[in-house]
Order: structure tokens, then sequence, then C-alpha cells
């Protein structure tokens, strides 16, 4: 599959390297990302040195309490950070150009709307209630595309019907505060995809809306992802969400990326403690009258120097090295990693807590009812190969006989 290449009217600003991208090729790469915040006087450091890559035409989420940074992390993809925040040191780049050196908003409109696109949690925020709807998504076609009124106000009507808004010449006129939630989170994702994007960033897209409504807009971004071939990064606290949607998942603590793989992996084969607390928190994984695990205490404050792993602290099994040092990433799999001391191999074997034993299991049921295959199962094709060939070998026992 190749990603298309568009000629923005505002495209100069930056030098990209524009050759077609295939699935599987990175397009946006994030090394060692500080960002940090001034307020009131004292410096907040909200993403330490974070890693995260974005394939072309993959869904990644990006998962972690409250206040671990997804948001802040992917805002600074987009220049999109609170006026006192900056990104103090690391690199941000996308198809082989540096973002994080692009100054003002004129430079980063070569890259915002046009490239990377970002859907937030409020569809209210992201429009203007003094505009119709129709206009708005017409005037985002128009700068970004360079399309005059008539054709960006057809590519909007198209848009509108793209995202499943009925008699989309009607809407098209309509302000607002004349949708409901679900529909302006639709024309929310019409303005994003307008612009034809390479990346669709969703920043809780759904946890506004009531729960029949959040299985049509995922089912929609899922579609278009499809259908457009862009990268998803989806950030979510909801993990039902992550199952149902994401091909990987990073997970982010206190400011950090601390561990890493392909969906099947996190769920079925989870390394980090912290990883271990989140699912199970997953209220699918509930057993009827047992309290659901909470992860008792709170992060670390980001005002101050964090030493050693940031979850040790409400980590049970820490070890003394977790106080000390910070741990590196340790390789589970080419495309699973996590940053925990417990996968050094210097570590005391140590056997997971039996809450985590059980935990496996019902992780594995869940992952199941969510259509995650286990890694390693074997596929139906496989089962099918499996018995064709047990059937071949009788037939031919038989014929010897
Ligand atoms: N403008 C700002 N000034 C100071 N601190 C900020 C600012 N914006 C974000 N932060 C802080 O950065 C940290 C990370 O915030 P962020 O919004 O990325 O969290 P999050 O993981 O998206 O959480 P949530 O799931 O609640 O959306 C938090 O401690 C937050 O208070
Ligand atoms: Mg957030």
């Amino acid at each position: 599959m190749s990603t298309t290449t568009k000629a923005g009217p505002l495209r100069h600003a930056l030098t990209l390297n524009e050759s077609a991208c295939v699935k599987g090729d990175t397009l946006l790469e994030a090394t060692d990302v500080v960002i940090r915040f001034n307020l009131r006087g004292k410096t907040l450091t909200a993403v330490r040195s974070a890693s995260l890559a974005l394939k072309a035409g993959e869904t990644l989420a990006v998962v972690g309490e409250s206040g671990s940074g997804k948001s802040v992390f992917a805002k600074s993809f987009l220049g999109m950070l609170d006026k006192n925040g900056r990104v103090a040191s690391g690199s941000i780049r996308y198809r082989g150009a540096e973002l994080s050196s692009l100054k003002g908003e004129r430079e980063w409109l070569s890259v915002r709307g046009s490239r990377i696109a970002m859907v937030f949690q409020d569809p209210m925020t992201a429009l203007n209630p003094l505009k119709t709807v129709g206009e708005q998504i017409r005037e985002a076609a128009a700068l970004h595309r360079g399309l005059d009124k008539e054709h960006s106000r057809l590519l909007a009507l198209d848009m509108l019907a793209r995202v499943g808004i009925g008699e989309p010449e009607r809407r098209y006129g309509q302000y607002p505060h004349e949708f409901s939630g679900g529909m302006r989170q639709r024309a929310v994702i019409a303005a994003a995809i307008a612009c034809g994007p390479e990346i669709l960033i969703c920043d809780e897209p759904t946890t506004a809306l009531d729960v029949t409504i959040q299985a049509q807009i995922l089912e929609l971004i899922k579609s278009l992802q499809r259908d457009l071939g862009m990268a998803v990064l989806f950030i979510t606290h909801d993990l039902g969400v992550v199952a149902k949607m994401a091909d990987r998942i990073a997970v982010m603590y206190a400011g950090q990326v601390v561990e890493e793989g392909l969906s099947a992996e996190i769920f079925y084969d989870p390394r980090h403690p912290y990883t271990w607390a989140l699912l199970a928190s997953l209220p699918q994984l509930g057993v009827k009258g047992e309290e659901l695990f909470a992860i008792k205490g709170t992060p670390p404050s980001l005002f101050k120097e964090i030493k050693g792993d940031a979850f040790a602290a409400r980590n049970p099994l820490a070890l003394k090295v977790d106080f000390e040092h910070e741990p590196p990433f340790f390789s589970v799999s080419p495309t699973h990693r996590a940053k925990t001391w417990l996968l050094d191999p210097r570590a005391p074997a140590q056997e997971a807590p039996d809450t985590v034993r059980r935990l496996r299991a019902r992780i594995a049921e869940a992952g199941k009812a969510a259509g995650l295959r286990e890694p390693n199962a074997p596929t139906a094709v496989a089962k099918a190969d499996g018995a064709k060939k047990r059937k071949a070998k009788k037939a031919k026992e038989q014929a010897d006989e």
C-alpha cells in the first residue's frame, strides 16, 4: 500500500523525504524526547526521555493513567504544547525532517493538519460555535489543500457523507450546537481527514460520548484508517478499546514509555509490573464479588528528579536496584520490550504473584473476547492445514495396509 504524496500550499517550510511509504515503514520517530513546563517559577518535566515510532498504516495505542504524559507527548508532534511548555531535548522526525526545530505557527502549519491531524476528546473545543460545520471543514480543506471555494465545498460535502453524516447538504449549513455529541465528533473527524493527513492522532476521541456512540466512532476511525491508509496514534485510558483498535501498544508511566509491543504481546505476555497493574484494572477482567485491582499509591511528582524506576514505590515486586538505578529497556521479542529490572538476567528468579498468574488467564479470555489471538497460537489456516495433513496421512496409512 502506498500513501499519497500531496503538494500542499504550505509545504515549503520543511524538506520532507517524499518517497512513497509502504506499510511498516517508519513515518514518525520521536527519540528521547524531554518536555518541560514552567509553572509558577518551577519546572515540571512531563515527558522524560520518551521514545516512540509510528509506522505507515498502523494503529499504535498509547495507554497509561492520567498525567502520564500521553497528551503532552502527542501534542509535541504537532507543535501544540501550551505556551509555558517546550521540547527541551530529543528528536521528533517526520519523513526525515526534524520537527522539533520548527518555529512559529506558520512553519508548523506545513505539518499540522495537512500531514498530521489530531482529534481531541471534546469536539466542542475543536469547532467554532459561530461558523457552520460545513464551512469549517471547507476552510480546513482550502487551507491545507489549496482548493478554491467550490472544490473545497464539494470536498467538505463528500467528507460529511464519508463520516456517516446523513443529508450532508442540509448538515453543511448547520452550527455545531445543532449537532449531537457523536455527530460533532464525526464532523471533527471529517475536518481532520479533509486535509488528507498521513497520521491521525486521536486523543481520547470517545471518552465524552455514551457507550453506543463510542462504538460507532471507533468503527468509523477504523474504517477510515483502512480506506485511507492512515497511521493512527490512539490515546486512551480504556484497554478494552485498545484491544479492539490497536496493532501495537505503548504503555506510558510518569512521562516515559515503559513497555511496548504488539497488542497480543502486551495483553498475553505483559512484562512491566505497571502494565500488569494497568491490565488488572480492566473492568472486563474483574471477577464477580472480587474487588477490582487498583493501583495503589500515586505517581511520583514531576517537579522533582526521579531516581531509579519511577514505578518502584508502588510496585510490590520492586527490587533494591529499582530504587537506585533507572532500568534500561530489555527486549522480550524483536517487537516487544520493557523497561524493568525484572527482565535483567541478574534479577532473582521471581514467580509472578498469584494475582498476576490468575490475571494472565483472565487477560487471555478478555483478549480472545476482543478478537486478539494469543501469540504462537495456531491460526485457523494452520489448524486447517494440520487437519488436512492428518487426513492425508491417515488415507496413506489405509492405502498402505
Ligand atoms: N500547560 C501545562 N503546564 C504545566 N503542566 C502541564 C501543562 N500541560 C500538562 N501539564 C502536566 O504534564 C503532565 C502530563 O499531562 P498530560 O496531559 O500529557 O497527561 P495525560 O497522560 O494525557 O493524562 P489524561 O489521561 O488525564 O489526559 C501532567 O502532570 C500535567 O499536569
Ligand atoms: Mg490526556
